[in-house]
C-alpha cells in the first residue's frame, strides 16, 4: 500500500512517521509546498520540535518516509491519500473571525481531482467544520474521470508537546465514513492501517458527520473546562481561595475528574480557539444562536483571562510599567513544543508594551525574529528584548511573569535572580508552577494565578 499526506506540518509530519515506523511495509509520501519544511523534515534539524520525534523520523525516513515538494506525483501513486493543511480562521469576507478558512483543503481537493489516474481514498485529517466532505465529494465527482473517490473524516486528536506518545497510544482513533459498501471498505482500510499498533476496541467507527463533529467537540470540550476553572481563578483572588486546592477538591469527584482542571494565564495554540469558534459559525448558520452564544462565552473567558493578567502586573506595579523591564518566561503557547501560534505570550507582552514597558521574552525553544513577528508582526518596537537565558531576561528586571510551564523554569536559582532585581523584586507565575511561599520566603513578592 502506497500512502500519500498532503501537509508535513505539526500533525502530517508526526503521524506519518508514526504511521511509516508502525506499518513498514507501507510506503508512505509526505508532500508539502513549502520547500523550506521539506528540506528541514529531511534534516537534521527538523521544522517542529516534540520530544521523540526526531528519533521516530530517524527510524523510517529514507526506509518507507520520504518528505518531498512533489505534490502530485504523492497523489498519483498513493492509494491513500491523507490532507492535514491548515484550515485557519477566515480573516476576510463572510465569516471572517469565526469560520474555518477552507481554500487549503478545497485547492488540495482539486489537486486530486486533476492527477488521480486511478481509484483513491481521502482522509481528511484536517479539522474542518461539519459536512466538509460533501465538498471535497462534489469537487472530486464533478472531475471524477470515471475514477472512484471515497472520502474519509479520521480527525487527529494529538496534543503538541506530547504528540510522539499520543501517536503510540492513542486512547482513541476515530474514523467516520459513508454507510455505503463502498464508504465501509475504505473505512476497513483504514482500521487495518492503524491496527499495526492500535488495539482494534480502541478504533471507533462512525458515519462521516458524527466524525467530523466530534473533533470541534472534543476541543470546545477541553478549552472549556480551562475557561472554566479560570473564571474561578477570579474569584478565588477577590476571595481568598487558592484555585489549586479548589481544584483537587472538585476533580477528586470522578463525574468531573482532575485533568485539565489546571488554572493559567490562558489556553492558546492553533486549535482551540479556531475550533470553537468554527463551532460557533457552524450553529449560527444552523440557526442556534442560544448554542453558539454558549460556545463562545469559552473563548471570550480566554481572552478576559489573558488580558487580566496583563492588567495584573500593572496594577502590582503600583499602576504603572512604564519604562520598566519586566521579563517573560516562556513564550510557547505550551511546555515541550516551539508553537506560538495564540500564545498567551503574544497577548501578555503586546499589553505590557502598550502600557510602555520594556518587555524581555526568553523561550528555550521559540527564535527571537518568530518572537517578534508574532508580538509586533511587521512593526518595530525597541522595547521588545529577546534574551538568551532566563537569568539575561531577569536581569534588572522589576517582574518576572511566566507564561509557559517549561521543566527548566522549575530549578531555576532564583535566589541569584532576587540579587539582581530592583527592589521590591515581583513574580507572576501565569501557570502555577513555582512554590510561591519559598518564592516569598527569598523576599520576593510572588502571585501565582488564583491564589
Ligand atoms: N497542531 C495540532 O496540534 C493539531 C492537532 C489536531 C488537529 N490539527 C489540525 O490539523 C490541520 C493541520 O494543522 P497543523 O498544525 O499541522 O498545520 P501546519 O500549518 O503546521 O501545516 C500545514 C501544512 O500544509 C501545507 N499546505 C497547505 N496547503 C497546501 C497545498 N495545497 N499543497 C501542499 N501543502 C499544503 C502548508 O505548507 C503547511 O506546511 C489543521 O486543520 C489543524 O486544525 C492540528
Amino acid at each position: 500500500m502506497k500512502i500519500c499526506c498532503i501537509g508535513a506540518g505539526y500533525v502530517g509530519g508526526p503521524t506519518m512517521a508514526m504511521i511509516a515506523r508502525q506499518a513498514p511495509e507501507i510506503d508512505v509520501q509526505v508532500v508539502d509546498m513549502n520547500a523550506a519544511r521539506i528540506a528541514a523534515w529531511n534534516s537534521d534539524s527538523l521544522p517542529i520540535y516534540e520530544p521523540g520525534l526526531e528519533r521516530l523520523v530517524r527510524e523510517a525516513r529514507g526506509r518507507n518516509l520520504h518528505f518531498s515538494t512533489d505534490v502530485v506525483g504523492g497523489i498519483k501513486a498513493a492509494d491513500v491519500i491523507f490532507v492535514a493543511v491548515s484550515t485557519p480562521t477566515k480573516t476576510y469576507g463572510v465569516g471572517a473571525g469565526r469560520a474555518a478558512d477552507l481554500r487549503f483543503v478545497e485547492s488540495v481537493a482539486r489537486t486530486i481531482a486533476e492527477h488521480a489516474a486511478g481509484p483513491k481514498i481521502i482522509v481528511e485529517k484536517s479539522t474542518i467544520p461539519v459536512k466538509t466532505a460533501e465538498t471535497i465529494k462534489d469537487i472530486l465527482a464533478a472531475n471524477s474521470r470515471g475514477h472512484q473517490f471515497e472520502v474519509l473524516s479520521n480527525p487527529e486528536f494529538l496534543a503538541e508537546g506530547t504528540a510522539v506518545t499520543d501517536l503510540e497510544a492513542p486512547e482513541r482513533v476515530l474514523i467516520g465514513g459513508e454507510r455505503t459498501p463502498g464508504g465501509q471498505a475504505a473505512i476497513q482500510t483504514l482500521v487495518d492501517v492503524y491496527a499495526h499498533w492500535v488495539p482494534r476496541e480502541r478504533i471507533i467507527t462512525t458515519n462521516l458527520w458524527s466524525s467530523e463533529l466530534s473533533k470541534l467537540v472534543a476541543n470546545a470540550f477541553l478549552a472549556q473546562r480551562i475557561s472554566s476553572i479560570n473564571s474561578v481563578s477570579a474569584l478565588c483572588e477577590a476571595t481568598g481561595a487558592d484555585v489549586d486546592e479548589v481544584a483537587n477538591a472538585i476533580g477528586r469527584d470522578s463525574r468531573i475528574g482532575p485533568k485539565f482542571l489546571k488554572a493559567s494565564v490562558g489556553f492558546g495554540g492553533s486549535c482551540f480557539q479556531k475550533d470553537i469558534l468554527n463551532l460557533v459559525y457552524l450553529c449560527e448558520h444552523f440557526g442556534l444562536p442560544e448554542v453558539a452564544a454558549y460556545w463562545e462565552g469559552v473563548v471570550q473567558m480566554n481572552d478576559w483571562q489573558k488580558r487580566r493578567f496583563a492588567a495584573r502586573i500593572v496594577r502590582t506595579l503600583f499602576n504603572t510599567v512604564a519604562g520598566k523591564r519586566i521579563a517573560i518566561l516562556g513564550f510557547a503557547f505550551k511546555k515541550d513544543t516551539n508553537d506560538t501560534r495564540e500564545s498567551p505570550a503574544i497577548s501578555v507582552c503586546r499589553d505590557l508594551l502598550a502600557e510602555q514597558a520594556q518587555v524581555v521574552v526568553y523561550d528555550p525553544k521559540v527564535p527571537a525574529a518568530e518572537i517578534r513577528q508574532e508580538v509586533l508582526g511587521k512593526g518595530e518596537d525597541g522595547r521588545l528584548l529577546v534574551a538568551a537565558s532566563a537569568y539575561e531576561a531577569a536581569r534588572g528586571a522589576h517582574a518576572l511573569a511566566i507564561v509557559t510551564e517549561w521543566d527548566e523554569f522549575k530549578t531555576l536559582d532564583f535566589s541569584r535572580i532576587f540579587e539582581g532585581m530592583p527592589q521590591p523584586a515581583f513574580i507572576f507565575d501565569g501557570r502555577n508552577l513555582l512554590d510561591l511561599a519559598k518564592l516569598r520566603a527569598l523576599g520576593f513578592r510572588a502571585m501565582g494565578i488564583g491564589k
